[in-house]
């Protein structure tokens, strides 16, 4: 059996930012996909879980994970130039993950331009996560904004 998760060795962020991917619902759809494949790749590779937010106009992310690990990868997430303006509005110890099996969740809703939405997306979540009630209210702030 594995050790039980101690506190304190696990961490979770969540950030905002604008999205600055332009170009043909096609090219967008395209440009997701490629920061899909390669966050879950790293994520895997990393141990972190997730989920990813987009309405066409922003992003969402909750990120967890080894706190070096998320300090890693948030840097990187800092420098990429597909999006500005990124405010972290979340870190915190936690004691289990919330979406743990989620090499990173992805949620879209760019109206109709095209992205596959789960209806049970949300239920899913909330299952998986005692702690979405943050995410939930930057998704809803996100989607008013747009
Ligand atoms: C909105 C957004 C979310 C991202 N999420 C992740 C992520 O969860 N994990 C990850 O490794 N990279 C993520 N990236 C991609 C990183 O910014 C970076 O491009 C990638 O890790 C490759 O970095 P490298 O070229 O230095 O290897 C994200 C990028 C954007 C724009």
């Amino acid at each position: 059996m594995p050790p039980a998760q101690n506190y304190g060795e696990l961490v979770q962020i969540v950030y905002i930012s604008r999205s600055l991917v332009r170009g043909t619902t096609a090219e967008v759809a395209a440009e997701l996909a490629d920061i899909l494949a390669v966050s879950r790749q790293h994520n895997l590779r990393e141990d972190i879980t997730g989920a990813l937010f987009f309405n066409g106009r922003g992003f969402a992310q909750t990120l967890e994970g080894a706190p070096l690990a998320i300090a890693d990868c948030y840097a990187r997430i800092l420098r990429d130039k597909r999006h500005e303006d990124v405010r972290l509005i979340q870190h915190e110890y936690i004691g289990a993950r919330g979406f743990a099996g989620w090499a990173m969740a992805y949620f879209a809703d760019v109206g109709g331009a095209g992205f596959t939405l789960s209806p049970n997306f949300l239920h899913e979540i909330i299952a998986r996560n005692a702690d979405a009630a943050p995410v939930l209210e930057l998704m809803r702030h996100l989607m008013r904004g747009a």
